[in-house]
């Protein structure tokens, strides 16, 4: 725990997080502050570019408040929500709120950019199906609702670009966050000339883009007085919160793969050769390592699904919780544990908010199946934990078609404290799983890409193998993993 330190600046949806790493990749500390998310109408998802600005400077005073000197910062990586749109004037200000990842109000967009281009052509050029939260329809609904900030836009940038720009003065993207804007040709990590034409996009606004590790700018001196950050301090491009995470969970080489179980869940892994699902329904990115890709399923609702069953029928395990002062979840998963693999016969469909990998399909729901009378709340539970790795199988299983086969999978998110989801996970897939001893994800990806931006380290590869290590590991069982299989058909 000694300096030099470097820093992970991850812009997240609802708060940035902010954390300093020592070169024996120890976290120093972290500082997360949150900020307001506004959603002016149904299903639009807006935040304040300048509101991340403010938060991350708070985050960075509480650093030097608690002793660490600027000094001793070497590097800085930064990270964040993908997908976002910002867009700056000619005077590089904010024209308006960023329009955000979940946001919904380019349905009509996307689906423009299908027909007028073919699902075939559009994965050929960029490898992904241009889903709504991208950042291509994002662009068209601007051209099409407010044509008068639109003729105004010099450039548009990722979410953590605009604090790459308040901390150097430029304005860059990764190839990694670039991916996931429906505009780049992943497979040649350079923006797609004929699709930006095809949509009368003119190349003037599109950022310069560089790889995730390389050096993006300098602290500026605007940028030091207002965060107390050292002028000249490095800051690397970075990547988007994914690729990020796959960084810090140390799947940057083709076998081990990363498993997130947030509010939703991801299925990733380190390609060494551009793969990619022919039906886009697999994200295709190029990875934040130099001359790799990664593969990516995302389900929507996979921590969520448990949190919707604690809120919506776990009233009596949340009384039980507060008394005895247990974790709910705790007290949750301990019931499903008592019901046998497969429940027994109870299915779950977690498909509470739709579902983007592998049905792309905003209208899809959730279900319980095969109730009965012997069914008790149990079966329900342990059901919840089983489909949600049903939901990672699918994306495991599309992975797998392409090509890409993880022998391992680390996992990460709030869902990989349950030991019980763990081993359901581990069975379900026939994988064996891994938590990590650093459970940070995307910032401590961040700030391992600004280590080796600084020169700590030559390679991202070499930065993983001193920095990241595992910690428990759970096993597959292959009896389990054979009854499951039976399960997942059904499923
Ligand atoms: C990735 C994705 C999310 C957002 C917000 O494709 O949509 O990870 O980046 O976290």
């Amino acid at each position: 725990m000694s300096p030099p330190y470097y820093v992970g600046i991850d812009v997240g949806t609802t708060g940035a997080k902010v954390i300093l790493v020592d070169v024996g990749g120890y976290v120093v500390m972290q500082h997360v502050e949150e900020y307001p998310l506004y959603t002016p109408r149904l299903g639009w998802t807006e935040q304040e570019p300048e509101d991340w600005w403010i938060a991350v400077k708070k985050a960075l005073s509480a650093f030097w408040a608690s002793g660490i000197k600027p000094d001793d910062v070497e590097g800085i990586g930064l990270t964040g929500q993908m997908h976002g749109l910002v867009v700056v004037d000619s005077h590089l200000k904010p024209l308006r709120r960023a329009i955000l990842w979940n946001d919904q109000r380019t349905g009509p967009q996307a689906k423009e950019i299908v027909e007028r281009l073919g699902l075939h052509k559009i994965i050929s050029l960029t490898g992904n199906y241009p889903y709504t939260g991208f950042t291509a329809p994002k662009l068209l609904w601007l051209k099409e609702n407010e044509q008068s900030v639109y003729s105004r836009v010099s450039k548009f940038m990722l979410p953590k670009d605009y604090i790459g720009l308040k901390l150097t003065g430029k304005v860059l993207t990764d190839v990694n966050d670039a991916s996931g804007t429906s505009l780049f040709d992943v497979s040649k990590r350079k923006w797609s000339k004929e699709l930006i034409e095809e949509l009368d996009i003119s190349p003037d606004v599109l950022p310069e883009v560089i790889e995730s590790p390389s050096i993006r700018g300098e602290v500026t001196a605007t940028g030091s007085e207002e965060t107390g950050l050292k002028p000249g301090t490095p800051v690397v491009a970075g990547a988007g919160d994914q690729g990020a995470a796959g960084v810090g969970a140390g799947a940057v080489r083709e076998g081990i793969g990363s498993i997130n179980v947030g509010t939703s869940g991801v299925v990733f892994s380190s390609s060494d050769s551009y793969r990619f699902d022919s039906r886009g329904r697999l994200h295709s990115f190029c990875h934040a390592v130099p001359g790799k890709w990664h593969v990516m399923g995302v389900m929507l609702a996979a921590g969520g699904s448990l949190r919707w069953f604690r809120d919506v029928l776990g009233e009596p395990e949340r009384t039980t919780a507060l008394i005895a002062g247990l974790d709910v979840y705790d007290i949750l998963t301990q019931e499903a544990s008592l019901v046998p693999p497969g429940s027994e016969g109870v299915l779950f469909l977690p498909y509470l908010s739709g579902e983007r990998t592998p049905h792309g399909d905003p209208n899809a729901r959730g279900v319980f199946f095969g109730l009965s009378l012997k069914h008790t709340k149990r079966h329900m539970v342990r059901a919840v934990l089983e489909g949600v790795a049903y939901g990672l199988r699918d994306s495991f299983e599309l992975m797998m078609s392409t090509g890409v086969s993880p022998s391992e999978f680390r996992i990460m998110g709030g869902g990989a404290k349950s030991v019980l989801w763990r081993k359901i996970i581990a069975d379900v897939l026939g994988r064996p799983v891994y938590t990590m001893a650093v459970d940070e994800g995307s910032s401590y990806g961040a700030a391992i890409l600004g280590a080796v931006g600084a020169g700590a380290f030559s390679r991202v590869d070499d930065a993983v193998k001193a920095l990241v290590k595992t910690q428990d590991f759970t096993e597959a069982d292959s009896e389990n993993h054979r009854l499951y299989d039976s399960w997942y058909q059904l499923y």
